[in-house]
């Protein structure tokens, strides 16, 4: 596996060439649908044929991708695929501004152009053997979609999974029909809760997300938390896993800040002595406690 935003090189002749990091990849858009109202699902193949399986397979869950048009600008976004799926990379888009507004007007088989994986990931090699206790909030859910299929994958390398995830209304939930089918499985415990129903359909929990921590029973010593949604909602969540009494090093979060060049170079994305692009996203809660200004 890659060492985290590591330069990728290529051996030419006898001699050992660095790739150049602000170099992007063009990639083809094989799939797209609207997961909510405002966020779409792309599913893209990196066009060179000799670059798509070490390009999907040598990245961790939780790294990100920088993603660019021409004209249009570049912007990090989660890998919501997993590497033990690979081929194709995915993505969760929220329309928010110039870039993503480009995005939103791609159609299957437009091109669009990737760097990366940067960033550090969640440490998956870590997390053998313990419980997973994964929370996520709105689009959250797209950096844990990439470790929740890596877990599920390699099922038998994982304790007892729980997945909580929490939308603010049915129409606003991410996968909702993978997760409605995930739930049929026997060998984790997925809840679903929204904050209200205006349909009168939803079938699951109405509540905010740490409503559905009575249905959690880990092995807190064992455990791994995550968690990855607004930040307003993490004291919160964070305050449930301290009274389960999991430690604060296997408590682990994604955390966003603005970011240009995506390996540690602009100092965009600096927080006290942290690079979020290279140290983060994903810190630990540890991390947060003595950097207060992370979040
Ligand atoms: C590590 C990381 C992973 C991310 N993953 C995803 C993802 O999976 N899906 C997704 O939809 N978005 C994700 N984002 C956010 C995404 O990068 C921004 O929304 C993106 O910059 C939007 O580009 P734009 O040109 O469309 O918007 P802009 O025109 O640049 O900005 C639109 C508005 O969003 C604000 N904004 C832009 N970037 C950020 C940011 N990072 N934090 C807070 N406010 C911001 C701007 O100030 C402005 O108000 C991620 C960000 C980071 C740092
Ligand atoms: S985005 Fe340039 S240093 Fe992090």
């Amino acid at each position: 596996m890659l060492k985290a935003n590591a330069p990728k090189c290529n051996i030419r002749g006898n001699v050992v060439v660095e790739e150049n990091p602000y170099l992007p990849e063009r990639a083809r858009i094989v799939r797209k649908f609207d997961l909510t109202r405002d966020v779409r699902f792309f599913q893209v193949r990196i066009c060179d044929p000799d670059k798509v399986m070490t390009w999907t397979t040598n990245y961790k869950p939780g790294q990100f991708m920088m993603v660019s048009l021409p004209n249009a600008g570049e912007a990090p976004f989660s890998i919501t695929s997993t590497p033990s799926r690979p081929g194709l990379f995915e993505f969760c888009i929220r329309k928010v501004g110039r870039l993503t507004s480009k995005l939103f007007e791609l159609k299957e088989n437009d091109y669009i152009w990737l760097r990366g994986p940067f960033g550090n990931g969640f440490p998956v090699e870590m997390m053998y053997g313990k419980d997973l206790l994964f929370v996520a909030g709105g689009l959250g859910a797209a950096p844990l979609r990439s470790v929740l299929l890596y877990a599920l994958d390699y099922r038998d390398r994982f304790g007892k999974i729980f997945y909580l995830y929490g939308a603010r209304t049915p129409d606003d939930m991410l996968f909702r029909e993978e997760f409605f089918r995930m739930k049929e499985r026997d060998d984790f415990e997925c809840y679903l809760t929204v904050d209200a129903d205006p349909t009168g359909l939803w079938p699951f929990d109405i509540g905010v997300v740490t409503s559905l921590f009575k249905y959690v029973n880990v092995d807190a010593d064992n455990t791994v938390a995550i968690v990855c949604g607004p930040p307003v909602m993490y004291k919160y969540v964070v305050d449930e896993f301290l009274k389960i009494g999991i430690p604060d090093d296997h408590i682990f979060m994604t955390l966003e800040r603005k970011m240009k060049c995506g390996i540690g170079k602009c100092g965009q994305c600096v927080v006290e002595h942290k690079y979020t692009c290279v140290d983060g996203p994903v810190f630990t809660l540890w991390d947060v406690k003595n950097i207060r200004t992370l979040i």
